[in-house]
């Protein structure tokens, strides 16, 4: 983002990637650099994000695409402008696990509601922020299942959905981390947590 003189960090992947050691390892690096870090979060980064990541994550029920599309997007607005931009004027550099990358991935992912115009909403609510980078934690998620499941046994039919909604979240990310080169690294998340920590530390010594 081209505003302050932070560096704004986000972290993408699907579940189980690991982001949140990686976002733990990059923070205690930093801190060791004398840099102020503020780790943060999407849904739920603030408190009125609290109360909107109650409703998205945990609301019994349906809510209709557009309106769960909405919600993350309002999230969103609050989260740049009360916290985000503040702590980059005042230099910080921000981790964040999630942002718009995961609104694209996951609420395009439903099939319903289109991934550019998911984009634009986010674009919208937030002016246009943009992150110096985002990390990519691909992960498989058949594979990551079948490192789970040693006894491998078939999947009902609500668990292949849900494989194949998480396959469609992957492909996604990759999709937008190849458009956009610049601001992406993609790591595979099957590497040793060291490993991919060093990858990511490359990178962000360019910003800093
Ligand atoms: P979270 O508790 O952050 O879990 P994870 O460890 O997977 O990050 O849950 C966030 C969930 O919300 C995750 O399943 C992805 C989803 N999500 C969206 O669908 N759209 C969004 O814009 C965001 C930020 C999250």
């Amino acid at each position: 983002m081209t505003t302050g003189r932070g560096v704004w960090i986000t972290l993408e992947g699907g579940d189980g990637s690991g982001k949140t050691t990686q976002a733990e390892l990059l923070a205690g690096w930093l801190g060791e650099r004398g840099r102020a870090v503020m780790r943060t979060r999407e849904p739920g980064g603030t408190e009125v994000g609290t109360l909107i990541r109650d409703i998205v994550l945990h609301h019994r029920g349906d809510i209709a695409p557009r309106a769960e599309a909405l919600l993350y997007a309002a999230d969103r607005a609050h989260h740049i402008a009360t916290a985000v931009r503040p702590a980059l004027h005042r230099g910080d550099v921000v981790i964040q696990d999630r942002y718009l990358d995961s609104s694209v991935a996951y609420q395009g992912a439903g099939r319903v509601l289109d991934a550019a115009e998911v984009r634009e909403l986010s674009l919208w609510a937030t002016e246009g922020a943009l992150p110096d980078l985002t990390v990519l934690l691909d992960v498989d998620p058949v594979e990551a299942r079948r490192r789970l499941d040693a006894d491998d046994k078939p999947f009902d039919r609500l668990e292949a959905e849900k494989e194949e909604f998480h396959t469609r979240v992957r492909t996604s990310y990759l999709a937008l981390a190849e458009a956009e080169p610049e601001r992406f690294l993609v790591v595979d998340a099957a590497l040793p947590a060291s490993e991919i920590a060093e990858r990511v530390r490359a990178r962000v010594a360019l910003l800093l």
